[in-house]
């Protein structure tokens, strides 16, 4: 008898504190989320629709190592190290996310900013950035790119 009235006496007080909380906690609370969420959504959604393109400054530069008959062949020994788990051993991308480096869209663009992607990847989207490989690899490996022109 006792030890239902004491228990009683608890479910009396605790719906009191919840509605608390309900009035005053959560509803600050969701509107401080609320204006976050619009906040971060509004500094990403840009970026996201734009298309992946190098500056222009980027895009005009020349390969130093386009007159060297050893480039592709250096390339080749990079890409097959760095780039096929995603791109595949022929550049395909084989269904995966990634690009197909063959294609027109990627053949058309200059060495310049092929040599630009490779450096600083595109992160967001799985490309990673190869800015760790030497230069002369990175301009070697878009030697080795016009290879698999189709
Ligand atoms: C972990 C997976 C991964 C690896 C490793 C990788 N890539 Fe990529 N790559 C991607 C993805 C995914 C994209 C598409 C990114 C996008 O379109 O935003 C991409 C895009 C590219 C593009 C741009 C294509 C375009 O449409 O303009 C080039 C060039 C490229 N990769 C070259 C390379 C080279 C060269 C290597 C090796 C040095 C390499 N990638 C390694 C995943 C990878």
């Amino acid at each position: 008898m006792n030890r239902t009235t004491r228990f009683s006496a608890k479910m009396v007080g605790m719906p009191r504190l919840e509605e608390f909380v309900n009035r005053k906690g959560i509803p600050v609370a969701m509107v401080l989320v609320a204006a976050l969420l619009s906040l971060a959504m509004t500094a990403t959604a840009p970026a996201a629709a734009d298309r992946w393109e190098a500056p222009s400054k980027a895009a005009a530069r020349p390969n130093p190592e386009a007159k060297n008959p050893a480039a592709p062949a250096n390339g080749r020994r990079s890409f097959l190290q760095a780039c096929i788990n995603c791109h595949g051993e022929d550049g395909s991308g084989e269904g995966s996310r990634a690009a197909d480096l063959r294609s027109a869209s990627v053949q058309s663009q200059t060495d310049g900013a092929l040599f630009w992607k490779i450096t600083n990847g595109n992160t967001a989207n799985g490309m990673p950035s190869f800015a760790g490989l030497p230069e002369t690899e990175r301009w070697d490996i878009v030697m080795f790119l016009r290879t698999l022109k189709q």
